[in-house]
């Protein structure tokens, strides 16, 4: 399988992301003609700034709001070359929300849909796959008992959240979860539906930590999960272990989402497939311990918890059967084999990044 990108050409959705930021860096590796959405001229020239490298390898489109009519269109419809793939990542991702169905399910589900109705309408025959980036909340069940341990989910899974308990709970992280859960299974039925020329790979992450290389200017810059997953260990936002929780217990490195997403585009394997992608565990523990064995000058900032009691009293996670996608991730890869990077490396690296950029 190649995996030099050379004259292929991607159309690649919220550029600017945290997650959206390696994937352009490994697009640009392998040789990928790239045009790149973003929501304003500034947020481009966000990126440049950051990467003045990157200059040459991206074209950039403005795509300022989901919901208005037709946003992509004109995209299809100007491109001096014709798409090869598509990769989409831009969605909603934060948990405070005014009105969860107008500020988050909507423009999830919204930019999904759209962005296929363009690709069929105007992508042309050239397009051969759409690769989504979706979500382990489209898979896990948000209402599991989290004090016993389920069923390992499997690529089977969805989750059953629907978008009236996450308005009527007014609760931001269940609102995330039924966007996700819509915008995936909405990309589903437009495949099944209008059986279009390309075909489509989800990659369905659970919480990502690693390195950050999208444009920062301050801590406010720090994505949402590095900071309710690491950074605010470090912040003075939580002063002791006791009575953290986290919404999820699985987590998995930016590093290996991106790779995933261009792996994806290529991998016969992959091919109308969804694709889990866990490393391990993580709980708040996991993450204060990391810190404090690996940067001696934090650990006073730190809270100590009870460094042997890893997950919190009572969680018992449900896990992940993983063989399926085990085995599409490695045909993906030049070496037939996926190696994850392991949590600890992960929020070790995290740490790095935040440190280099002064934002801890
Ligand atoms: N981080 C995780 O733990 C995690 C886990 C699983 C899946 N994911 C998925 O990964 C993707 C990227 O997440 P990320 O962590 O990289 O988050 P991020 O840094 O916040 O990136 C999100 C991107 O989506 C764009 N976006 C958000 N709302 C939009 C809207 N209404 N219209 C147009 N663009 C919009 C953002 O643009 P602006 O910068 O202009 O707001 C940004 O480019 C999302 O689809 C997310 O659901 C993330």
């Amino acid at each position: 399988m190649s995996h030099s990108g050379a004259d292929k050409h991607v159309l690649l959705t919220g550029a600017n992301g945290f997650v959206a930021s390696h994937i352009l860096s490994i697009l640009i590796d392998r040789g990928y003609a790239i045009t790149a959405t973003v929501r304003s001229q500034s947020k481009a020239d966000d990126i440049i700034k950051t990467h003045p490298s990157w200059k040459q390898s991206i074209e950039f489109a403005i795509v300022a709001d989901f919901t208005s009519e037709e946003p992509f269109d004109t995209i299809f419809r100007n491109a001096k070359n014709p798409f090869d793939y598509v990769v989409h990542t831009a969605s909603p991702l934060k948990f405070q929300a005014e009105d969860i169905q107008k500020e988050m399910i909507e423009p999830a589900e919204m930019g999904t849909t759209e962005i296929l109705k363009a690709t069929q309408k105007y992508g042309g025959p050239s397009i051969k796959r759409f690769v989504l980036l979706g979500s382990a909340v489209s898979v896990l069940n948000s209402f599991e008992d989290i004090t016993k341990e389920g069923k390992p989910y499997t690529e089977k899974d969805w989750n059953p959240v629907t978008a009236e308990q996450a308005i009527e709970r007014h609760d931001p992280v269940l609102g995330y979860n039924v966007s996700k859960t819509r915008a995936e299974a909405a990309a589903w039925e437009f495949i099944k539906k209008n059986k279009p020329g390309f075909d489509l790979a989800v990659i369905n992450p659970d919480i990502i930590t690693g390195p950050m290389i999208h444009p920062i200017d301050g801590p406010g810059s720090i994505n949402q999960t590095n900071h309710f997953a690491v950074a605010s260990f470090i912040d003075g936002t939580h002063k002791q272990i006791e009575g953290i929780r986290f919404p999820f217990y699985h987590s998995v490195d930016v590093r290996d989402v991106a790779r995933s997403h261009v792996d994806a585009l290529t991998n016969p394997a992959a091919s109308n497939q969804r694709i889990l992608l866990i490393a391990g565990l993580i709980a708040p523990q996991i993450v204060a311990n990391t810190i404090r064995e690996n940067f001696p000058q934090l650990k006073y900032r730190v809270p100590e918890g009870n460094p042997s009691q890893l997950l919190p009293p009572g969680v018992q996670p449900t896990g992940w059967d993983m063989r399926v996608s085990l085995d599409i991730l490695a045909k993906g890869t030049k070496e037939g084999r996926w190696n994850y990077v392991d949590v600890k490396t992960s929020v070790v690296d995290t740490v790095k990044s935040m440190l280099e950029n002064g934002v801890i």
